[in-house]
């Protein structure tokens, strides 16, 4: 009898598998996952390596299941092109994570709220008030004022032949920039809060946001239960009472001076607007939509521009070849007598942009984009890929690919010469900054502050390794979880350069 009922049951598992199985489906192929956990187990820390890794044996497209959700990752030209592009209606909404949820006050951000009528309104609106006429003249000033002290903190370091924490001058310099125009405070002489812990809440809340959370992948009550004895959901409220301490602070200082419309920044425009309808639409502004825009600007703004300018040091110090013909070049173009960089500058230096874009493409700052799900069901290079399904592009693996790179491995910033592959989403081999709906609204800016960062450290400076330190010694090591940085601090001595 039993051996009946076993057979029985080997014959109907048999029939469902085929039934169901991937291939029946036309589903794309992918490891084999366990029951409940899925491919769980099969992801590193470094999720985008993991990805990339798997990708190698399963293919392109390939579909994975974090728990119960199915992921699908996509690891070539081609298929990122079909959802950025072809799909990229059917695809630019984005998974409801919990992470995701909280750090966008309910989903109330441009980042990490789902498509629709209300992520366009908020977009358009932060768009014109963050980068209106207005603004560009405080950034105009700001950037200066910022090169200023950046240049002179680094003189300092060069007279006393101290050794500089690149992170850290580079993220004063950035945040110095980004927080004002937006918030309207400078970090630098603020009294409720410092630019290194400004610094420190930043990466540890990217890695909150960043991180998986099993109440994502598992049933409710399951999920809900390893969060809390894992310590994830402890992790993340901590950081999120900090963050919105913090911008408690900025509002109600804000509040307390009423501020003149031409000193108006982004918080105390949309201050003005809450619980008011906006120029552009029919959207009520409200106290959460302020949050979740300062948010983004907070997780956004300023850390993928300074990971970008540290891997392009980085890659510098160990080609000395590059970080001698981009010196010549910028020293030769802007001349001898130069007392400041000014914006006009970064247009004449042709270089430095092949070199920012080989290390964008080694190392770009978000190896995954921000995910993505389905709305409708679509076809990716002739497999299924049903409604709901979370899909992440990874650029990492896209910038390695040897079907679109000749020697992927290698840091060669003259790859891109003569060519006219750029960084504004229409090369899908090279996607720094995503493509499509949900591409980067900050990337003119934030290619701004990179130019400027770079051409005031290789201007005035020369820079030199720590005594008895070599190039092969240089950690390359990564971490993080949505930008990807280089975890042990890049630390050189500047040398004032004499013309
Ligand atoms: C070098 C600097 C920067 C890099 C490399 C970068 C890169 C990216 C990437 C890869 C995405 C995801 C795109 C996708 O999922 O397809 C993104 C999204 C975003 N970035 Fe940037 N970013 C930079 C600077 C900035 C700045 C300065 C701001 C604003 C002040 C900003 C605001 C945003 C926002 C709001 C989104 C979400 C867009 C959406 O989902 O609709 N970024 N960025």
């Amino acid at each position: 009898m039993s051996f009946l009922l076993l057979s029985f049951l080997f014959l109907l598992s048999l029939f469902f598998f085929q039934k169901f199985s991937p291939s029946k489906r036309n589903l794309p192929p992918g490891p084999i996952g366990l029951p409940i956990v899925g491919n769980l187990h099969q992801l590193g820390k470094l999720l985008y390596k993991s990805l990339h890794n798997l990708s190698l044996k399963h293919g392109p497209v390939m579909l994975l299941r974090f728990g119960v959700v199915p992921v699908v990752v996509l690891s070539s030209k081609e298929a990122a092109k079909e959802v950025l592009k072809t799909h990229d209606l059917e695809t630019c909404s984005r998974p409801k994570l919990a992470g995701l949820k909280l750090f966008s006050y309910n989903f109330k951000d441009i980042g990490f709220t789902q498509y629709g009528e209300e992520w366009r309104e908020i977009k358009k609106l932060v768009g014109l008030e963050l980068f209106s006429p207005k603004n560009q003249k405080v950034l105009k000033y700001l950037k200066e004022e910022e090169s200023d002290l950046l240049v002179k903190k680094l003189s300092n370091s060069a007279q006393t032949e101290t050794l500089v924490d690149l992170k850290k001058a580079l993220f004063s310099f950035t945040a110095g920039i980004i927080f004002r125009l937006a918030f309207g405070h400078n970090f630098h002489e603020c009294e409720f809060i410092d630019m290194e812990e400004v610094e420190e809440m930043v990466m540890e809340l990217e890695s909150n946001v960043g991180a998986l959370a099993f109440t994502d992948f598992f049933p409710t009550g399951l999920g809900w239960l390893l969060d809390r004895i894992s310590g994830q959901h402890s992790r993340m409220n901590k950081g999120f009472s900090k963050l919105t301490s913090l911008f408690q602070h900025v509002i109600d200082d804000h509040l307390k001076v009423s501020q003149p419309e031409e000193d108006s920044d982004l918080v105390s425009a949309m201050l003005n607007m809450v619980n008011k309808p906006t120029k552009t639409g029919s959207l009520k502004i409200t106290s959460d939509h302020l949050r979740g825009v300062m948010s983004d600007v907070f997780l956004a703004g300023v850390n993928a521009g300074v990971i970008t300018m540290i891997w392009t040091m980085t890659e510098l110090i160990r080609h000395p070849r590059v970080m001698k013909k981009l010196q010549e070049e910028i020293r030769t173009t802007l001349g001898s007598s130069k007392e400041r960089i000014r914006e006009e500058d970064l247009e004449k230096v042709e270089y430095m942009k092949l070199v920012i874009k080989e290390s964008f493409r080694l190392h770009p700052p978000a190896p995954l984009l921000l995910p993505r799900q389905t709305m409708s069901a679509i076809k990716i290079q002739g497999y299924n890929i049903p409604k709901n399904t979370m899909i992440q592009v990874s650029t990492y693996a896209i910038g390695r690919d040897p079907q679109c790179w000749n020697s992927p491995e290698e840091f060669i910033p003259e790859r891109f010469l003569n060519t006219s592959i750029n960084y504004k989403g229409q090369h899908f081999e090279f996607l720094p900054f995503g493509a499509g709906r949900r591409s980067c609204p900050g990337m003119a800016l934030g290619m701004t502050i990179v130019e400027l960062g770079l051409l005031n450290l290789l201007y005035f400076f020369d820079w030199s390794l720590p005594d008895g330190m070599k190039i092969v010694d240089i950690d390359m090591d990564e971490v993080g979880s949505l930008n990807i940085a280089k975890k042990v601090p890049l630390e050189l001595i500047p040398i004032l350069y004499r013309f």
